[in-house]
């Protein structure tokens, strides 16, 4: 790798919506009532099984080093998910787990671009890809998401910003913060196009679990099995309401998880042991939890894209998977970060400009809805009122 002695640290963004988030709680400590719809983390605790298993391990003395690429029993449930889930079952040397999927992300991206190289990546995008793509020195070649494609991104697309220097295309389906999903016939097309132009496949895969109305993930890993050119990005934070853990995984070809092994002994030895455990437990035993929350999600889903229909100059269409809605505000005529500060300001609602996830999120609002379905009715009450003075 040829990057120097570190990347430009200056292109590094940090997380933007922060910003937003400390307005929020500084109005809250003056003893404002907030809404929060910021926060990207179920607001379930984690399941009561996989804290046990973590515990249990602590008292059985499960506190030392273990092996860098993972603990023997995760990575097996891990091959028993994938199997399930994405159709190939692959070798334990193929998989490494790390501390989050954002570790996945940065380790995908630094075992296999260049600097001056070429990543494709869809723009509204999770913030982080940015970030990291310019601290990295690569090309960023943004695909623009739009609201009549259901923000998805289309093979044409990506043929046309395909290049001799594209050296990874970046997928995230379900996608932050639109809620897209890609359709299997596209992501078939995109992976066709990586082989002809020997490009990676970084697919961040962290919402697989949290789909809709019987919608399918689809990853483009069955294709080569992970073994030439896609590496997946998957964890524990958002389906297993894990966020704190810090616990997600890769799975690539094995020349790349050889490179990560290296760079992740050298940064941070191994991943906390007994969190591993709580893993374990969570793909062996965790589906009813799923479940459980997403028939949450399934509700607060209809009742947040109702609600926003009905606020004046907003509309919404719903998100295939994940727990963002991305509400069109553009009959406000008022730019996204003009009506996200009026919100906190005048309705007591914290939620995110579009235009934190890119230039594409103009004339949009990011709302989570990992909130009680009393929280979203109480939002949506505010932000018509709110609308109702300046429309
Ligand atoms: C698309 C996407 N990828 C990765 C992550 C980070 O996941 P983790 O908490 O496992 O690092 C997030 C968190 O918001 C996300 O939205």
């Amino acid at each position: 790798m040829s990057k120097g002695l570190a990347g430009d640290i200056s292109m590094l963004r940090g997380e933007p919506p922060l910003e937003y988030l400390a307005k929020a709680n500084r109005l809250e400590a003056q003893g404002r009532d907030m809404v929060r719809f910021e926060i990207g983390q179920p607001d379930f605790d984690t399941p009561e099984n996989v804290k046990e298993a973590a515990k249990g391990s602590l008292d059985e003395g499960f506190t030392h080093y273990v092996p860098t690429l993972g603990i023997p029993d995760l990575i097996e449930a891990i091959q028993d998910d994938i199997e399930k889930s994405r159709g190939f079952r692959p070798d334990k040397e193929q998989i490494m787990v790390l501390p989050g999927a954002k570790p996945g992300i940065f380790f995908g991206l630094m075992t296999t671009v260049e600097m001056g190289e070429e990543v494709i990546y869809q723009n509204p995008f999770y913030f982080q890809y940015d970030s990291l793509i310019g601290y990295m020195g690569a090309k960023k070649v943004q695909i623009p998401l739009y609201e009549k494609d259901d923000f998805r991104m289309t093979p044409e697309q990506v043929q046309e910003k395909m290049s001799g220097d594209t050296r990874l295309i970046l997928l995230n389906s379900p996608q932050n913060p639109t809620g897209g999903v890609l359709k299997k016939k596209d992501i078939e097309a995109i992976a066709e196009m990586a082989e002809e132009n020997d490009a990676y496949i970084l697919s961040d895969e962290i919402y697989s679990k949290m789909l809709y109305d019987g919608e399918k993930h689809y990853s483009p890993s069955y294709l080569d099995e992970c073994k030439e050119r896609t590496i997946i990005v998957d964890g524990f934070s958002k389906a297993y309401s894990m966020t704190g853990w810090r616990l997600g995984y890769m799975v690539a070809p094995e020349e790349i998880i050889h490179k990560t092994h290296n760079l992740f002994a050298d940064v941070g030895s191994c991943t906390t042991s007994f969190v591993q455990k709580g893993g374990v437990e969570a793909l062996r035993n965790g589906q009813h939890f799923v479940d459980h929350i997403m028939e949450h999600f399934t509700k607060r889903r209809t009742a947040i894209v109702q609600g926003l229909n009905e606020v004046p100059g907003m509309s919404c269409i719903y998100p295939k998977g994940a727990f963002y809605v991305f509400p069109n505000i553009k009959e406000t005529g008022m730019k996204s970060e003009e009506l996200a500060n009026y919100m906190i300001d005048e309705a007591g609602v914290c939620l995110l400009p579009g235009t934190s996830f890119g230039s594409q999120g103009e004339g949009f609002l990011r709302i989570s809805y990992a909130s009680s379905l009393e929280d979203i009715e109480e939002g949506i009450r505010r932000m018509k009122t709110a609308m109702e003075k300046v429309l």
